[in-house]
């Protein structure tokens, strides 16, 4: 399986960002090396998918379980879909803290993301608190537990890893903290082994290769560092350049 290479622009990037950001994205990486996902703002998604010039899917960074409705300001997975994009990014920790998303409404969306035919890409991960009250494996087996039963079946999915303590902090899990926690992502997701498990949390170029190359780490999801074309270029060719077992 080659690398998911994603990046999420959160609240950045306009559709003439978008356009800007691609006149100069172009990694050096073979077709097929790696795989590589943008999860651009909702009005940017159409933008980036006309102006891309590598190959590259495009997801939203969130949706609405309904389909459509009186719900001002909400998009829906089937709205999202034709809008361009494939996948959606489900349950982010920001999704989680600063806009109180539980676990019931994270399942609602994946559900609502896999009626659509959208890739869900669904986010879990610890608070430092959390994590210093060693709790990482119960937070992890309640947060994938919540939504497990509703990828069975399902064609493709993923999960990203992303310690909230790593978030836009410049702190990083280590590949060795990332391997523990992926690993118990992975046996609670049971029998849907072929789920890859991203590790997202200030992965930049110089991490982006170390990270992939432990077990289990399927890929990442960056966020700042997926802003600026260059530097995501970098974690893209770093990506090509590890294959699964270690670096090439
Ligand atoms: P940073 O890479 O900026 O830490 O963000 C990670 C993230 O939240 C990706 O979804």
């Amino acid at each position: 399986m080659v690398k998911v290479v994603a990046g999420n622009w959160k609240m950045h990037h306009g559709p003439a960002a978008a356009e800007r950001f691609f006149s100069r994205f172009s990694p050096s990486v073979e077709v097929g090396a790696v795989r590589m996902v943008f999860f651009a703002p909702d009005l940017s998604v159409a933008a980036a998918a006309r102006a891309v010039r590598v190959p590259a899917e495009f997801g939203v960074q969130n949706i609405h379980w309904e389909a459509a409705g009186a719900l001002t300001g909400e998009t829906s997975a089937e709205m999202a879909r034709e809008a361009g994009a494939t996948l959606a990014l489900i349950g982010h920790s920001e999704r989680r803290h600063i806009f109180g998303e539980n676990d019931a409404e994270v399942n609602s969306k994946v559900r609502a993301a896999v009626r659509a035919g959208l890739v869900p890409v669904v986010c879990v991960g610890e608070l430092l608190e959390e994590r210093r009250a060693g709790r990482l494996e119960t937070v992890l087996r309640r947060q994938v537990g919540a939504f497990a039963r509703s990828l069975a079946g399902v064609p493709e999915s993923m999960v990203a890893y992303e310690p909230v303590w790593a978030i836009g902090t410049g702190e990083t899990a280590t590949p060795e903290d990332a391997a523990e926690a992926h690993g118990i992502v992975r046996s609670a997701l049971g029998d849907l082994a072929g789920v890859p498990v991203l590790y997202g949390g200030s992965v930049k170029p110089g991490n982006a290769a170390a990270l992939m190359s432990a077990p289990d780490v399927d890929g990442v999801l960056v966020g700042g560092a997926s802003l600026d074309p260059d530097v995501f270029a970098r974690i893209a060719e770093a990506g090509a350049g590890v294959r699964p077992g270690g670096p090439s």
